[in-house]
Order: structure tokens, then sequence, then C-alpha cells
């Protein structure tokens, strides 16, 4: 199995979601931000305050190309990583991209009072919804699969694992 590549906005569930998966189909399971800041010894925040997103931005571009070399991971992407249109075409290529569809209304819920995600900390929600909007075109772009993702995350990750079997025949 090629890797499965999680996008979708801040709050989506990529994480969560992205764990019960790897659970249920005993592939390995990765975090993006967690890698980074496992690798810098900073955390996103930190990586943010002291050098700036585009800094955040190539961290993610070189971690995307370390892992697309690998198989049957289970990739939990940051809210901004499938953006860039190389970073797309380097996970489809290496994976299958499946968006976690959440209206912003329960994202946005989900996301207002956490203090790790320096861009939900610097936008007011109005500014956050304009990025969700435009974002969502990307997400959509990039897809291969869409899931309803408003739902538990063992119910979600069933979902996928039901629509990659219809699709592809295999898991
Ligand atoms: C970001 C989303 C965050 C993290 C960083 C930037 C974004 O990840 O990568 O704060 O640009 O949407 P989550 O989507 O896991 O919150």
């Amino acid at each position: 199995m090629k890797n499965i590549y999680l996008c979708g906005f801040m709050g989506c569930g990529k994480t969560t979601v992205g764990k019960e998966l790897a659970k249920q189909t005993g592939m390995s399971f990765l975090d993006t931000d967690k890698e980074i800041e496992r690798r810098s010894e900073k955390s996103v925040s930190e990586i943010f305050s002291e050098y700036g997103e585009l800094a955040f931005r190539l961290l993610e571009r070189e971690l995307l190309q370390t892992i697309s070399g690998d198989e049957s991971l289970v990739v939990a992407m940051g809210g901004g990583m499938i953006i860039p249109s190389c970073n797309s075409d380097y996970a489809s290529k290496t994976g299958c991209v499946i968006l976690l569809d959440v209206p912003f209304e329960e994202c946005y819920r989900r996301i207002a009072n956490e203090k790790t995600r320096p861009l939900a900390e610097q936008m007011i929600e109005n500014e956050l919804e304009e990025l969700y909007w435009c974002r969502m075109k990307n997400y959509r772009a990039a897809a291969e699969i869409i899931v309803d993702a408003n739902c538990r995350p063992t119910v979600c990750a069933e979902n996928i694992k039901r629509t990659i079997m219809q699709r592809k025949g295999s898991f």
C-alpha cells in the first residue's frame, strides 16, 4: 500500500482520524507537525515566531520529500502542507490524498481556544473563515477521495477504509 495522506483545515481531525485509521489497518502513523517538532527540537509556534512561516513551509516540503519515499504510512498533514502544487504533486504520486471534510464552524469550535496553532492565534474568526474557503479549493483539487469527517473518528476511519477498498479493490 502506498501512503495515505490526510489533508484538511486545522481542527478537521487529521491526527485523531489518522491514528484510528493506522490502528484499524496496521499501517504506521506520522503526524507532520509532530515530526517537524521532533526533528527541529522546537514547537511549531517557536518555528513560526523565531524563523517565520516560510521557514516552516520549507521544513514541511523537506519532510514530505523524505516521507514520500516510504510506504504504508498514514500521514496527518499540517493544514497548509498540501497547498503548494509541488507538495500536492508529491503526495498524489506517492499515495492517496484524502480530504477530511468538516464545516468551518466545527473546525473553528475545536481550534478557537487552542494555543498551539500560530495562524489560528493570529487571525480573527472572519479571517480564518476566509482562509478556510480559499484552502478548500486546493484541498478539493488535491484530494482523490473526500470523506465527510463530521462524525466519530472510528466511523470516519471505517469510511475511509471502505472507500479505498471500493475504489482500488484492495487496501
Ligand atoms: C497550519 C496548520 C497546523 C500547523 C501549522 C500551520 C496551517 O496543523 O501545521 O500551525 O497552515 O493550516 P494542523 O492542521 O494539524 O492544525
